[in-house]
């Protein structure tokens, strides 16, 4: 019998750094990419995965790790299958959330904005990009469908395999990049006692406004 457990003891201070909103950088995107360096300097493992929350037209929300691939002017970039239930349900609604948790910076990232694809010319670069097995296991993998097993994936990669004979494999079409136009970025800080920072960023017809919330 499944007993109830109790984790209530699972509990630390948070007390590395601080976040301020007169020391943040105006543009939320520097202030991303300076966060994004610590961590990547700081060695911790998949500094770029990012949880993925997305709600089709029955408003009922999913979430799945993605990895950022790209930081442009306007908006993250990350690569996925056209036919998944991420691309479903971003299909129904474009509006999407996504988080970076960095435990061991006390860091995280929350972005919200509007999804769009990217040029199939940068989904080209970016998939042939790919070690050569990632370009097949794309064409192989049916993202999100259910499958009779282990076996009808893997001969699926095997007839992917023989098809393409070591040649160039091309893009599939039902494969691709987004690109989340931010609308907003939150910064959290942990710190003593709870009180931790949150600054936040809205964009407010092109400006960028920085505000505390309570945390
Ligand atoms: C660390 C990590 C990185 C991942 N990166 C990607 C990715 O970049 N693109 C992707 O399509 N799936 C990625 N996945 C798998 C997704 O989490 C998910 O299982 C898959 O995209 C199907 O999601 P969906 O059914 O909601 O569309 C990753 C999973 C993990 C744990």
């Amino acid at each position: 019998m499944i007993e109830n457990t109790d984790f209530t003891a699972i509990r630390r201070e948070y007390s590395l750094k601080i976040l301020d909103e007169k020391n943040v950088a105006k543009n939320p995107f520097i202030q991303f990419s300076i966060w994004m360096e610590e961590t990547i300097k700081s060695g911790i493992i998949d500094p770029s995965a990012m949880i993925l929350a997305t709600a089709g037209s029955s408003g009922i929300p999913s979430l799945r790790t993605v990895l950022l691939k790209s930081m442009e002017a306007d908006g993250l970039v990350f690569f996925t299958n056209y036919e998944s239930r991420k691309a479903k349900e971003l299909d129904e609604n474009p509006n999407a959330s996504i988080l970076f948790l960095w435990k061991e910076l006390e860091r995280q990232i929350r972005i919200s904005g509007r999804v769009i694809k990217v040029s199939h010319e940068q989904s080209e670069e970016y998939f042939h990009s790919r070690p050569y097995e990632s370009q097949l296991g794309a064409w192989a993998s049916e993202q999100s469908k259910i499958i009779s097993g282990r076996e009808y994936l893997n001969n699926r990669f095997n007839e992917f395999k023989e098809k393409f004979n070591n040649e160039e494999i091309p893009l599939p079409p039902f494969w691709g990049g987004y690109k989340l136009l931010p609308g907003s970025f939150e910064f959290w800080q942990g710190r003593e006692s709870r009180l931790h920072d949150r600054i936040i960023y809205s964009n407010k017809n092109g400006e960028w406004k920085i505000n505390r919330l309570a945390p």
